[in-house]
């Protein structure tokens, strides 16, 4: 039996970095800009905000609680605070599930950021028009086997970290390479903001029309907001497990929800007048990304350098998120059924791999992988942010707002104590009340259209 020993984040700013890692990724970078597209840009994006700061705060520190109390991976967390012949281990077990198939799904788009960095070491954009841009992304995605194959690696790299450990895999690599990403990202939305279209990019983007407003724009606002913040299945449980009995979980939290967010709408800032310049519909969908930085990149000096950084950067970013997908199976893998880390690191990414490759293969022309009209890859990222993190998030607010004693959460908010109650009183609050009511009313809301 292999002996377990739990590791904690060895520092505030380890946590803030290691947990904005998770949150920030495609999520931000391919996944708003595409529903902010497809939803009609300004309405979207004032929905999200409220969602992500109202709702995606008190849901991240409600994670956390359930995390650093139990000290545990989410089923053996909801054990430990619930008891073992309660139904709540299930929820973890429904975590661990979605974290399953949004991995699946997510190293397909993970793994073209690594094809797409290869492109831009080998100066595949620089001298192209859109046309041939846009035709590189088709011919990219179709192509029989390269698309798996970075997928895979991607895999690979994401287990070799996870098999290090907290502290020397994930915590490590995230202080580093966020901030980071950030500069890279401001010097970007500088440029975009100079193009010719960024004048109607910026009004589609922050222009709201009310009239766009349905259950589907609502559901789709919340299952965004839960995704870019991963929350609703686990993965900030398992993290929270690691924070040491001192952090000011409520500030850390505050921190990291705005960080993702402030990301989100650079995105938008990037891509929309970027988009609106170049002559693409904003509601183009997995292409939009991909084609408008590397044309937005073809527009500056000092471009081919410009893209080479970004393409690593974002394959860092989405590493750092593939890792806390990981770290939830595996986590729960040790744990549950006392294997080594990288025993349960192979397994995980193994099954994964079985998963991802169809919905990696469901992107391509003609491509006989659809169920009920949907790609696989749709399907999987439907379903997970509909559905799966919804309902997670839901259990995660009820579990904590209701069955925990509103004195253990204060207890766990002010570490014993030691910190002021102010705020976090209100937050109980949400937790209790607002938050539980807010997502099963968006939740509904979908549901009747
Ligand atoms: N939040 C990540 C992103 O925005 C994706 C993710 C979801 C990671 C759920 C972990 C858990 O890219």
């Amino acid at each position: 039996m292999a002996e377990h020993k739990r590791e904690n984040f060895s520092s505030k700013l380890g946590i803030i970095m290691a947990t904005a890692g998770s949150a920030l990724g495609l999520g931000n970078i391919y996944r708003f800009p595409c529903e902010a597209g497809a939803n009609g840009g300004g309405a979207f994006l004032i929905v999200y905000l409220v969602v992500a700061l109202l709702i995606g705060t008190p849901l991240m520190i409600s994670e956390f609680v359930i995390g650093r109390r139990s000290k545990s991976n989410p089923v053996g967390a909801f054990r430990r605070l619930a008891g073992k012949k309660t139904v709540w281990p299930a929820v973890g077990f429904l975590g661990v599930l979605c974290a399953f198939l949004i991995l699946a799904f997510y190293t397909t788009v993970a793994g073209w950021t690594l094809g797409y960095l290869g492109k831009s070491v080998a100066g595949h954009f620089s001298g192209q028009n859109l046309e041939q841009i846009q035709s590189q992304f088709v011919s990219f995605t179709n192509h029989p086997w390269l698309p798996i194959v970075c997928q895979l690696l991607f895999l690979i790299l994401t287990a070799f970290v996870v098999a290090r450990g907290v502290k020397d895999g994930i915590e490590r690599y995230s202080k580093i390479l966020m901030p980071l990403l950030l500069v890279i990202m401001v010097v970007l939305c500088v440029k975009s903001l100079t193009l010719n279209g960024a004048a109607d990019g910026l009004k589609f983007f922050f222009n709201p029309d009310f009239s766009k407003l349905n259950g589907r724009v609502l559901i789709g606002a919340l299952g965004q907001s839960f995704f870019s913040l991963s929350i609703g299945m686990g993965a900030l449980i398992t993290y929270g497990s690691y924070i040491s009995k001192d952090d000011n979980m409520t500030t850390s939290a505050v921190s990291v929800v705005l960080a993702d967010t402030f990301v989100a709408v650079l995105a938008g800032v990037i891509i929309f007048p970027a988009a609106f310049t170049f002559g693409i519909q904003p509601e183009a969908g997995a292409s939009l990304a991909f084609t408008t930085l590397p044309m937005v990149f073809q527009q500056m000096t000092g471009g081919y350098f410009f893209c080479l950084i970004f393409f690593l950067l974002l394959v860092i970013a989405t590493l750092t998120s593939t890792i806390s997908l990981l770290e939830v199976i595996v986590a729960a893998m040790t744990e549950e059924l006392k294997i080594t880390r990288t025993k349960a690191a192979v397994i995980g990414s193994l099954v994964t791999a079985v998963i991802g490759v169809f919905a990696t293969l469901s992107f391509r022309e003609g491509s006989a992988l659809h169920i009920s009209g949907r790609t696989v890859f749709d399907l999987l990222d439907h379903i997970t942010a509909s559905y799966f993190m919804p309902i997670g998030g839901l259990l995660i607010v009820l579990f904590v707002g209701w069955r925990m004693k509103r004195a253990d959460l204060l207890d766990e908010m002010t570490n014993g104590g030691r910190l002021k109650v102010g705020v976090n009183k209100v937050i109980a609050f949400i937790i209790r009340y607002i938050a539980p009511v807010a997502i099963a009313v968006i939740f509904v809301s979908q549901l009747v259209g």
